[in-house]
């Protein structure tokens, strides 16, 4: 009896049963963790920062790294690569590795291969990790910063005025604000400058597009009493309308119509009563004025006088697309002015006081000496107590075309 229940037993071991319930899964399982610990080993290395600066070292990004906070600070808290560029979820990573694959086909590509290739790069780069951050809403700065556990009232006072107001929306989207943060900015002036010449060359059709009874100053421009005479008696600024008169070869022949102060005879204002720049007029120009009514303002006491003047300007520094023209001042606005605090509505503010806001934001902004005076227009164009009289909303060019007279 022994020996037959041996016999089954040892049967046993060598049956197919045997194989399939017990060395089959084994093997499975032997060779998938072999694959699983080699997979996440190599994962882990691609995390590493080794494995990013063996690409990214000669660009100076690794240096700015090693300069900021996040790679040492008080703490001994080290930020790595992979934790601010790499996320953690399994699915968004899982379409970061993928991505990965098009930064090593431009690896070999020699895309980013030299600093002044990647300078070159860097705007197109750092515009690229904002608009992830900004549409994942800045996860991977959560992973570290989580928004619950900022004691606002430790923060610089200068952090606290900034970030508590946002504590509702779990600290706001961190990169709005937090640009630049460990490496240098791209020379956004330079980018700026570009954007603008090429939308200024779009609106203005090569300086060839079409004619319109009213069109408006794409950028200062300066203006002629005389045909031909490249005399400049009077600068006009951005955004300013003129009445088509007649063309002759690349200049347009134009009236400037619009308002004088009593004792500012050098400025044409684009209404009585607010110092909407439209012109700065020299003597000649001066002298060459059409005047019309006048009207004391009685809150002031001021003198205005209704003035026009005729003379040419360039064909290429004007536009028929005032919209557009319009459209792009408010973009420009929302896109330079939202990057502290949300945009302040034009309307919050009367068109003189638009002057002194805009003077003490200058300097923290990134727009062109045109951009910033075609914003100004924009902005006082649609003030509290210009819009009003006006038809449309704040950006309506009903506005501009209303007040120009
Ligand atoms: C095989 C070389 C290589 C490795 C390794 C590499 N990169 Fe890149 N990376 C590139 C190249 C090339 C570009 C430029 C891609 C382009 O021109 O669009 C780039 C672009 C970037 C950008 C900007 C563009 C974007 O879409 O985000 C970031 C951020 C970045 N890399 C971070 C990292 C991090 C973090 C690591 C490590 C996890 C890493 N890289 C590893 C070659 C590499
Ligand atoms: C791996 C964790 C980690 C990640 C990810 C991280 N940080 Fe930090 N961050 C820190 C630590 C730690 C400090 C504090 C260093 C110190 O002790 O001063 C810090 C400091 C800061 C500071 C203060 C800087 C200064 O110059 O004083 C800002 C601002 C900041 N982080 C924003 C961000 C933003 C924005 C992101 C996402 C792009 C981010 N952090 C991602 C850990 C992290
Ligand atoms: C509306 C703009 C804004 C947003 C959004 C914002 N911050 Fe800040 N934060 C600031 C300003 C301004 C400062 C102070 C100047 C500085 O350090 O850059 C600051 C400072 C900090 C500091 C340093 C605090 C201190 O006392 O030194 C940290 C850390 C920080 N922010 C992290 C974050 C993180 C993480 C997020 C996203 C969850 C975030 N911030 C969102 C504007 C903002
Ligand atoms: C604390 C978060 C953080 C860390 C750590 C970090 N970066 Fe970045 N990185 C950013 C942000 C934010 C940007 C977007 C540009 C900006 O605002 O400066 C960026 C942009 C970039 C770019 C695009 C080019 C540029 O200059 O804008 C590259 C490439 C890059 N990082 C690579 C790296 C590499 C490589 C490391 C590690 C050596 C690293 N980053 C570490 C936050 C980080
Ligand atoms: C670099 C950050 C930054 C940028 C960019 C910025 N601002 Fe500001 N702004 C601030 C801060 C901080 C304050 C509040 C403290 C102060 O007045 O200095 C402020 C205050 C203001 C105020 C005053 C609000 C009030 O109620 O009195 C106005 C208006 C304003 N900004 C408009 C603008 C306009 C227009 C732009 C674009 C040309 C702009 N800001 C761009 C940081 C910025």
């Amino acid at each position: 009896m022994s020996d037959k229940s041996d016999r089954r037993r040892r049967g046993f071991w060598r049956s197919t049963w045997f194989f399939v319930l017990f060395v089959v899964p084994l093997a499975v399982f032997a060779v998938g963790s072999l694959f699983w610990a080699g997979g996440s080993a190599l994962l882990a290395y691609t995390e590493s920062n080794e494995y990013c600066t063996s690409c990214h070292e000669l660009a100076p990004v690794v240096d700015e790294y090693h300069d900021s906070v996040h790679f040492r600070s008080a703490s001994g808290v080290r930020a790595g690569c992979a934790d601010c560029h790499v996320p953690n979820e399994f699915w968004p990573s899982v379409l970061d590795h993928a991505h990965a694959l098009e930064e090593l086909y431009r690896h070999f590509d020699g895309t980013i291969a030299t600093p002044e290739l990647f300078e070159e790069n860097r705007l197109r780069l750092a515009r690229q990790v904002w608009h992830d951050m900004e549409t994942s809403n800045s996860r991977e700065c959560r992973s570290c910063h989580v928004p619950d556990a900022f004691d606002f009232a430790a923060q610089r006072p200068e952090a606290r005025t900034a970030m508590e107001p946002l504590a509702e929306e779990h600290g706001g989207n961190c990169i709005t604000c937090h640009r630049g943060l460990v490496h240098a900015l791209p020379d956004m002036e330079a980018a700026a400058a570009e954007e603008e010449a090429a939308r200024m060359a779009e609106l203005s059709g090569g300086g060839e597009g079409p004619l319109a009874d009213t069109m408006a100053v794409l950028e200062t421009a300066s203006f002629s009493l005389a045909a031909g005479s490249g005399a400049a008696d009077a600068q006009v600024f951005p955004g300013s309308l003129v009445s088509v008169l007649g063309t002759e070869g690349d200049a347009v022949h134009v009236r400037l119509d619009g308002w004088q102060q009593q004792g500012a005879e050098r400025v044409m204002y684009a209404l009585a009563g607010h110092r909407i720049l439209t012109a700065s007029l020299q003597p000649p120009a001066q002298q060459a004025l059409q005047t019309g009514e006048s009207q004391t303002l009685a809150l002031t006491g001021q003198t205005w006088t209704e003035i026009s003047l005729e003379g040419w300007l360039p064909r290429a520094l004007l536009t028929a697309e005032i919209d557009e023209l319009w459209a792009y001042a408010g973009e420009t606005y929302r896109a330079a002015c939202s990057v502290c605090h949300t945009v302040h509505p034009p309307d919050q503010f009367m068109a003189n006081q638009w002057v002194g806001q805009m003077q003490a934001m200058r300097d923290r902004t990134t727009v062109t000496p045109e951009q910033y005076r075609l914003i100004l227009r924009y902005l006082q164009m649609n003030a509290r107590d210009v819009a009003g009289n006006v038809a449309g909303d704040a950006g309506s060019e009903g506005g501009e075309a209303a007040g120009a007279h």
